[in-house]
């Protein structure tokens, strides 16, 4: 007879009309019941139009009764809230001590980076003071869904990519997220997102030690935070500031990124430092937390940007960025586990 994992698999590939994504990427399946002569499949109905449902339960049917050679099949949906639908494996979040040190850039670069490695990845910009990422992506498309869920906007690469900016109606609306409707909104974000399968996702938070960002921090289960500066005089002083932030919230810091490291000038084959010397050394022992990357200054970066083609971007830092955090993801939850042994 046919097993719940043998239909499961068969399933995973197979491409939601309409959405381009897979039943397999948006973990669709809630239920699976086999009997002798009869399979009943439960879906969660995550935003899918009537319609939608309909092409995908002849769909299942078809690929299910070949399978089981001749069983009757039955596919019903139901509503599920994302919370419940959503695995995500590893959440970072990307901080800074102040605005416009490049984190959404970074946010963005470390998406491209993971996703060039293979995983699934989503980007989530929390960050309400401006649009960048869904801008650096291209993204313009409002996110669909309805009282079952929103989904997130799929990026050339296949990003999921999800903006609070992008579901409010006019960036002035922005105020209305001030206060203690924050706290309550991003709750509710987080928990109406079909982010199904998830490798990594990587939040651009909101900038600095705000309360915006404390509270992004408090209602989302963050693996890891990375901090991102410029090497400029006061910078220590500021980052200090995001590290005893993820310190007090006993989230970890995955490592720091040097934003603006330096200029490279090909006629002359130099790394010109032009916002001082690199601090690399003094934040990575304030963190206790590896040098991630350090990223020049790139006029090409920033206009890739502007054009929404940051997935184009091609340099030797953006592979190493993926690959140093997940090696750090790796070391600090060994790190954990050794301790809770050493605590028995
Ligand atoms: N390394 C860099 N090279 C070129 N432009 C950069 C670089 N880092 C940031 N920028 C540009 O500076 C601006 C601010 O960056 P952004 O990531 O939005 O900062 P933040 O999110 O910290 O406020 C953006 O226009 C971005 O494209
Ligand atoms: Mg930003």
């Amino acid at each position: 007879m046919v097993t719940e994992e043998q239909i499961r698999k068969e399933l995973h590939e197979l491409v939601v009309p309409g959405l381009t994504r897979t039943v397999g990427s948006m973990n669709l399946i809630t239920d699976v019941k086999i009997e002798e002569k009869k399979v009943a499949l439960t879906l969660a109905a995550a935003g899918m139009t009537t319609l939608v449902q309909g092409v995908l339960r002849a769909k299942i049917t078809k690929i299910v009764g070949q399978l089981t050679g001749g069983s009757e099949v039955e596919v019903n949906y139901e509503n599920v809230k994302p919370g419940v639908l959503n695995k995500i494996k590893n959440i970072v979040a990307i901080m800074s001590g102040k605005g416009g040190v490049g984190k959404s850039l970074v946010a963005g670069l470390t998406a491209v980076s993971l996703k060039r490695m293979g995983y699934n990845v989503g980007i989530l910009d929390a960050d309400i003071t401006g649009p960048s990422v869904p801008k650096m992506f291209g993204v313009t498309d409002r996110p669909a869904g309805d009282e079952t869920g929103i989904l997130p906007v799929l990026s050339k690469s296949g990003i999921r990519v999800m903006s609070i900016n992008l579901l409010l109606p006019a960036e002035d609306d922005a105020v209305i997220w001030r206060g203690p409707l924050i706290a309550r909104a991003i709750e509710q974000f987080w928990q109406d997102v079909h982010w199904g399968d998830l490798d990594y996702l990587v939040i651009d938070l909101p900038p600095g030690t705000s309360d915006a960002a404390l509270t992004v921090m408090q209602s989302i289960p963050i693996t890891g935070a990375v901090v991102v500066y410029t090497p400029q005089d006061l910078a220590m002083m500021i980052v200090r500031k995001a590290f005893s932030m993820a310190k007090n919230m006993e989230k970890p810091v995955l490592g720091v990124v040097e934003n603006m490291s330096y200029i490279y000038i090909p006629e002359l084959n130099q790394k010109l430092e032009l916002f001082g010397a690199s601090q690399a050394n003094s934040m990575v022992e304030a963190a206790g937390a590896p040098l991630l990357a350090q990223i020049p200054v790139d006029p090409n970066l920033a206009k890739l940007c502007d054009e929404g083609r940051v997935e184009d971007y091609e340099a030797d830092f953006i592979k190493t960025l993926g690959e140093n955090i997940i090696k750090s993801i790796a070391d600090k939850k060994a790190a954990k586990k050794a301790e809770k042994e050493s605590e028995k």
